[in-house]
């Protein structure tokens, strides 16, 4: 007996029945999980508050069912594959009994330190084990955790650490990255000097170097394991409690809080996980992810655990020591199912065909690609040197927001074409809007991509500000959720979504509001105004190019240049620094003020052939004397 769709006509089957009767179908896909109480409803909602509650009055503890829920068949099975940085460092491998001690030790540090239900909890660490233990031990003691991604620097992690209110901070002394030892803690010590809610701060020895303990804040996990007991109860949640949030950016202001909630969260990590990557019981899966975001959450952890996989988790990066170093992974624990990103496939593309050649690859079965549109040269790449030809790519579009796969082929059933992520999973419902928000019916279209019914795993609101939620979600087109994507429907109604049509950019699959760049742009004392575009990028899908206007002209633009680098990676972290910047004497701007941005990036992107009508621009004068200083 499987529980996995088996063929294209059950998929289609199976979305017929989602859609006729979406709350038969979710109660039924619920069943397997180990629930403390029933729910009263399946589904509640309307999307004008809005107001989603999946499984209402259900009672659970979504770490039980991770881990407690399999110990008594798979106890044994590996659950956690950890590989370090270093490929002469020692991989370590946790079975589900194994992994689950760890979480309960590292669940009663927490309660031992004060940590309760709803507290909220930020983990900011290297891809060490003891990331996915914390995330877990969250989840079990019901608190709710915030993950920033370990290339944020401190202004950033302090931003999120405030709007949330967290209480309690996870992290370790140091990290590996490439060939780099970095400091951590001092980054976190930083961004605590602007953060008053914080009392406890949990750190892992990990890299062993020096850092300064702060007397009655600062706690070494090591030593507070010693008085840790083995056992840890559960606590048990409402469907709808809070199970993490994670902040992401969007085309306005600072980043927003996207809050998940349990019981929805579960079954939609679990279905999509086990459906979309086909996955048996023996095989092992890896998800080259950060769980800083959230594939990570969904597909490194929640996913794979409630499904009872096998997932591998990596500390390091791509390129080092050589560009062989996932192929020469993929040799080493056998793995049979690979999810990576379009920008890393890109960035490979352009080394030796023999870092690939030389790893026996033949324990793989399934291929995926997540977190930007995979370009066709990508996806063939992928496909014939990786793939053996023949191996399906499940290309997975989703967000944050979705909690979950929303749009993808099933490996091996759904057929396939370049570049398209094909079809709706079961349960969920896209259409193509026009500019007024009405639907497009037919095929062979394009339009923007918005989802018109409920799916267990989607956002719930934005921590500490629901009105925005509504306003960036729901307040767009009326009764829709809006993705903030544009996508294409083919004659054959598979979907192909071509990217943002909000001011987001996309830079190798991480998110960034051009708001939120020029905001830290801003912040340089000369620069008196910023604009932040895309322009597409070889390897990085997007790169971002910035015009500055620089108070009493500049002599310098080099020295600009680099300051103004420093103060991106001071405000953000390195990952939004911006790939071009152009110091220019004006933006140019419509009579009302607004700069237009179709204008700049047509420049960015060098298409100044076909800039359109700029003559009723405020100052039609700025363009030329733009094209003229375009950055290449
Ligand atoms: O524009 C889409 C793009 O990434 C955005 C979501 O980013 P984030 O919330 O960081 O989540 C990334 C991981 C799920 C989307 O709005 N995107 C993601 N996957 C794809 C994609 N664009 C095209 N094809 C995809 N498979």
């Amino acid at each position: 007996m499987t529980d996995r769709i088996q063929s294209f006509e059950e998929y289609q089957q199976e979305y017929d029945l989602s859609i006729r009767k979406p709350e038969e179908f979710w109660a039924d896909k619920a069943k397997k999980f180990t629930w403390h109480k029933e729910w009263d409803k399946v589904l509640e909602w309307n999307f004008q508050e809005p107001k989603v509650e999946w499984f209402k009055g259900a009672k659970l503890n979504i770490v039980e069912n991770c881990l407690d829920r399999h110990l008594a068949t798979r106890g044994d099975k590996r659950a956690l594959i950890w590989e370090p940085n270093d490929p002469n460092g020692q991989a370590k491998t946790y079975t589900y009994k194994q992994l689950h001690k760890e979480v309960c030790r590292m669940a009663n540090v927490l309660t031992n330190n004060g940590v309760q239900k709803g507290d909220r909890v930020c983990i900011y660490m290297p891809m060490i084990p003891e990331l996915a233990f914390a995330v877990l031990a969250c989840a079990r003691v019901g608190a709710i955790h915030s993950v920033v991604f370990g290339g944020f620097s401190s202004n950033a992690i302090a931003d999120r650490i405030n709007d949330a209110g967290c209480s309690f901070v996870i992290t370790s002394d140091g990290m590996y990255r490439g060939a780099k030892e970095l400091s951590v803690k001092e980054t976190v010590d930083e961004a605590l000097e602007s953060c008053s809610t914080v009392d406890k701060v949990l750190v892992v020895q990990y890299t062993h170097c020096k850092v300064k303990m702060e007397e009655g804040r600062d706690i070494w996990y090591h030593e507070a394991l010693r008085s840790a007991g083995k056992e840890s109860e559960l606590q048990i949640m409402d469907a709808e409690d809070m199970l993490f949030i994670l902040y992401t950016s969007g085309s306005t202001g600072k980043p927003k809080g996207v809050v998940h909630t349990c019981g929805g969260y579960m079954v939609y990590a679990e279905y999509t996980f086990r459906n979309v990557f086909q996955n048996k019981d023996s095989e092992v899966y890896w998800c080259t992810a950060d769980i800083g975001w959230i594939t990570g959450h969904s597909y490194i952890l929640y996913g794979p655990l409630l499904a009872g996989a096998t997932t591998v988790m990596f500390e390091g990066v791509p390129t080092w020591p050589d560009a062989g170093r996932f192929w020469q992974i993929v040799e080493k624990h056998k793995i049979n199912i690979f999810y990576t990103a379009p920008t890393a496939i890109r960035a490979l593309m352009t080394h030796n065909i023999d870092y690939v050649k030389k790893h026996d690859l033949s324990s793989l079965k399934v291929l995926g690609s997540v977190g930007e549109p995979i370009n066709e040269e990508a996806w063939h790449w992928y496909r014939n040197n990786v793939g053996r030809k023949d191996l399906p790519i499940v290309d997975t579009w989703w967000q944050t927001e979705t909690g979950g796969i929303m749009i993808s082929p099933l490996a091996g059933l759904t057929p396939l074409k370049p570049s398209f992520a094909t079809y709706p999973l079961p349960g969920v419902q896209p259409v193509l809007l026009d500019g007024d928000g009405n639907e497009i019916k037919e095929n062979g279209v394009e339009g923007y991509l918005a989802i018109k019914f409920p799916w267990p795993g989607m956002i719930r609101t934005t921590y500490g500000d629901h009105e925005r939620c509504r306003r960036t979600y729901f307040g767009v087109y009326k009764g829709y959720y809006f993705t903030g994507d544009g996508a294409r429907r083919d004659e054959k109604g598979m979907y192909r979504v071509i990217g943002r049509v909000d001011d987001v950019i996309n830079v190798s699959g991480h998110r960034f509001g051009t708001a939120e760049i020029e905001n830290a742009i801003d912040e340089h004392p000369q620069v008196v105004e910023s604009a932040v575009v895309g322009f597409p990028h070889e390897i990085k899908g997007q790169g971002i190019y910035a015009y500055v206007i620089c108070a009493e002209g500049c002599e310098d633009e080099d020295k600009l240049r680099q300051e103004i680098h420093e103060e991106v990676i001071k405000q953000i972290g390195k990952v939004a620094r911006p790939d071009k910047i152009q110091v220019v004497d004006d933006l140019p701007k419509t009579r009302s003020g607004k700069i237009m941005r179709r204008i700049l990036r047509k420049v960015a992107e060098g298409e100044t052939s076909s800039l359109g009508d700029t003559s009723t621009l405020l100052n039609p004068e700025v363009v030329e004397s733009i094209i003229q200083g375009r950055r290449v």
